[in-house]
């Protein structure tokens, strides 16, 4: 039984019990299902066939060591947004070569380590950012092996906040101004092009915007033969959307195809930089009923022990969660209005959810939290952060230990 499914009445993950693990783990919990996370892996994987192809997790998305220890076990390379993920994907044992460095704002230091490291490539997002990096590697008597991050005017059709690819976001270097650079970067003593680099945006649902990146991409890499430019590769980046409502989404063999059908007449292999659709569905944020109070004639609040510390998203992007009772109890179902801890009303979980009858001390679990959640909770209300639990073939471990009141003080003056 992979992933998270109803043995009887009761919800498991990859078949063990979700109420026993709160029982020993408490609550609020991340867990996560290492057959899901191998599953969706292996899917995406071989949905490339025999095209060449280097699949980079996105560190963002979840970088808790035991996860992606596992991602590297299944050959999985890294896509790192700052020099303290490219450390602790160093840590879990990646090597340099398996690393591509992403981000709008990169600071010296982090390009002077990036540098010296020698990662596969230093992805930069504006002249200003290529110059600071010829700079430092001329000091260094290298040559800094860099890739250009287009920015392609593609609306990804997503969440304001999560997309990237259009001329107003910070992103990237505009297609018309990257075609104006190609020539100047031949035969540069201090830098080498490997390759042009798209990300649209996030959560992208519909083929169009995942298309229109990879003719983008394909035109780009011409210009770049053109101007006499030998790339490795091109780097597709992420944003393959997954169904959190049950809504239709585009398959890994689509999302494949689009990039290998425009890619293939240049012969170039294929870097994709997926992050939720990877580890999305294998995680579930379980929490706890503190308390039931009337909210309208016909709904409830339930108030339970995760909130907008534990998973911002519902807050931050008004995002959906499924969320449902770990132990489904009989009676008609009825309105809840699922809200956190925080002091703040737009701590709402899930709003106007119907669900079988909740009482105080029962378990509900937030579905598809496995990306985007436990890296972006913090410690407002001084909450500790939540513990994480891997099950992995029958059995389950703590893979990140809940925060003690000592850790939360650890850093700071009497
Ligand atoms: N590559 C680049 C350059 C990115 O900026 C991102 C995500 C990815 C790859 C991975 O994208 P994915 O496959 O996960 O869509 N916190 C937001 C999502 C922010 C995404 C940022 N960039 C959320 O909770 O929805």
């Amino acid at each position: 039984m992979i992933g998270f499914s109803r043995t009887s009445e009761d919800l498991a993950c990859d078949g063990v019990a979700l109420h026993a693990i709160a029982a020993a783990a408490g609550t609020p919990v991340y867990v996560y299902s290492a057959a899901t996370l191998r599953q969706r892996y292996r899917e995406l994987d071989a949905a490339f066939g025999d095209y060449p192809h280097a699949i980079h997790y996105a560190f963002k998305a979840n970088s808790t060591r035991a996860l992606v220890a596992e991602l590297k076990a299944l050959g999985s390379s890294v896509d790192a947004v700052s020099m303290w993920e490219v450390e602790v994907a160093r840590a879990v044992g990646f090597a340099p070569r398996q690393i591509v460095f992403d981000g709008v704002g990169k600071s010296d230091a982090e390009l002077e380590s990036a540098v010296a490291l020698d990662l596969k490539a230093i992805n930069v997002e504006s002249a200003g950012e290529l110059a600071r990096v010829e700079a430092i590697a001329g000091r260094k008597g290298v040559v800094a092996r860099v890739a250009i991050r287009v920015n392609p005017d593609i609306d990804a059709k997503s969440h304001p906040h999560i997309s990237t690819g259009l001329k107003i976001n910070k992103f990237g270097i505009p297609s018309d101004d990257v075609v104006a650079l190609l020539p100047s970067l031949k035969g540069r003593a201090a830098v080498t092009l490997v390759a042009l680099h798209v990300h649209v945006g996030s959560q992208i649902t519909s083929m169009e915007p995942i298309r229109g990146a990879a003719r983008r991409l394909a035109d780009l890499a011409r210009a770049a033969q053109h101007a006499g430019v030998q790339l490795e590769y091109v780097d597709a980046g992420g944003g393959l959307g997954i169904s959190y409502d049950g809504g239709a989404v585009p398959s890994f063999a689509e999302y494949a195809s689009a990039f290998v059908d425009a890619i293939r007449p240049m012969k170039l292999p294929i870097v994709v930089e997926p992050g939720r659709s990877i580890i999305g569905p294998a995680g579930a944020l379980i929490a706890r009923v503190l308390d039931l109070k009337p909210r309208t004639a016909s709904s409830d609040f339930a108030v339970i022990d995760a909130g907008m510390s534990e998973l911002m998203r519902p807050a931050l992007y008004n995002a959906f969660h499924l969320i449902e009772p770990v132990s489904a109890r009989r009676g008609s179902p009825r309105q809840y209005e699922l809200v956190g801890p925080v002091c703040e009303s737009g701590d709402v979980v899930g709003r106007d959810r119907m669900l079988t009858p909740l009482e105080v001390g029962d378990l509900v679990a937030i579905r598809d939290a496995g990306a985007y959640g436990a890296v972006m909770a913090s410690n407002y209300n001084r909450r500790p952060l939540p513990a994480e639990v891997l099950v992995d073939n029958g059995s389950w471990r703590v893979i990140r230990r809940r925060q003690t009141l000592a850790d939360l003080l650890a850093l700071e003056a009497d």
